[in-house]
């Protein structure tokens, strides 16, 4: 298997590119690319750590030495939040980004599975399906939006609160991945014993989070090392799936089947070239199923603006 990060020297990027080096099965490739000339350093420092995993590290404008015969290209290249930002803010930056990448994934990697990790990734998913589209080689079972931080944050805090092992709770969420497109499905936790209104407290928790650590971080950008963590959980299951382990399923904003929105962040069962189903929503209790509709027209404005963008 090969792995491709692009955007592999930034807050995310490093980290991630390091949980790779030590957790990508022996024998494969990671290639690192980013516009930023320390990438080649990046690449030979991870290459001293001693795993069977061959690094390589690619600076310049042209993607396409890293991305040739990339199985999984990870993309958190882009620009992050500050304080008083959201992250539809960074649209005007990271959609030319993304469009440029993925033009270059669409050449030289066209039968890659992508996880787009860059915000906003309701707008930023729906782009890289109009370009590859437009490539010609489109295939909505191998296009990922990364939601997983959003999966991790709930896992951790319903655990918290239900003094529970750590990792040991999973909640499905769905919807996107910004403010109130974030709906992690709470009442469907095996064994809650919470009542409602500490759930919806919990779920605000869930959406305000990315905003809470860029806040505390004063100014040096947002989410990086969780998200790295989230990244990671991502790109591994994709391997696995590709090399051919069975149930893995795992949450990613997605091309939708439904009625409701074009992509949508659902449960997906992964397998060979990609998606094999998304999975059936949750079952939602009352004040869920209020989000759920509340969210819908944000979050088709967002992939609208998105398919807009890339069209133009
Ligand atoms: N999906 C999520 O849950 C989630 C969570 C946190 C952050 N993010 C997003 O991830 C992105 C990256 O965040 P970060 O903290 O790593 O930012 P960062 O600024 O630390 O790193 C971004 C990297 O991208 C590189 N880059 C910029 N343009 C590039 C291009 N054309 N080709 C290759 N590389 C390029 C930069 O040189 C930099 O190294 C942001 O858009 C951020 O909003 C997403």
């Amino acid at each position: 298997m090969k792995v491709t990060v692009l955007g592999a020297a930034g807050g995310i990027g490093q980290p991630l590119s390091l949980l790779l080096k030590t957790h990508l099965p022996a024998g494969s490739q990671l290639a690192l690319y980013d516009v930023s000339p320390a990438t080649p350093g990046v690449a030979l420092d991870l290459s001293h750590i001693p795993t069977d995993v061959e690094v390589t590290g690619f600076t310049g404008k042209d993607p396409s030495e890293a991305l040739k015969g990339a199985d999984v290209v990870v993309m958190p290249a882009g620009v992050a939040r500050k304080p008083g930002m959201t992250r539809d803010d960074l649209f005007n930056i990271n959609a030319g980004i993304v469009k440029n990448l993925v033009q270059a994934i669409a050449e030289n990697a066209p039968k890659a599975c992508i996880a787009i990790i860059t915000n906003p990734v309701n707008s930023m998913v729906p782009i890289a399906a109009e370009v590859l589209k437009k490539a010609g080689v489109y295939d909505k079972r191998k296009l990922f939006g990364v939601t997983m931080l959003d999966t991790l944050r709930a896992e951790t805090f319903i655990a918290e609160a239900l003094h529970r092992q750590k990792g040991s709770v999973k909640v499905p969420v769905i919807g996107g991945h910004s403010g109130t497109t974030i709906l992690p499905v709470f009442s469907q936790v095996t064994g809650n014993t919470l009542d409602d209104k500490t759930l919806a407290e919990m779920t605000q928790h869930v959406q305000n989070a990315g905003t809470d650590v860029v806040n505390a971080k004063a100014g040096a950008g947002s989410a990086t090392l969780s998200m790295a963590a989230a990244g990671n959980r991502m790109a591994l299951a994709l391997v696995s799936a590709l090399r051919g382990a069975p149930g893995i399923v795992e949450p990613a904003f997605v091309e939708s089947d439904s009625s409701y929105a074009p992509f949508f962040a659902h449960q997906v069962r992964l397998g060979l070239e990609g998606i094999e189903e998304i999975l059936p929503l949750p079952k939602l209790n009352e004040r869920e199923q209020k989000d759920f509709d509340d969210m819908l027209q944000t979050l088709n404005d967002n992939i609208k603006k998105g398919v807009d963008f890339a069209q133009k």
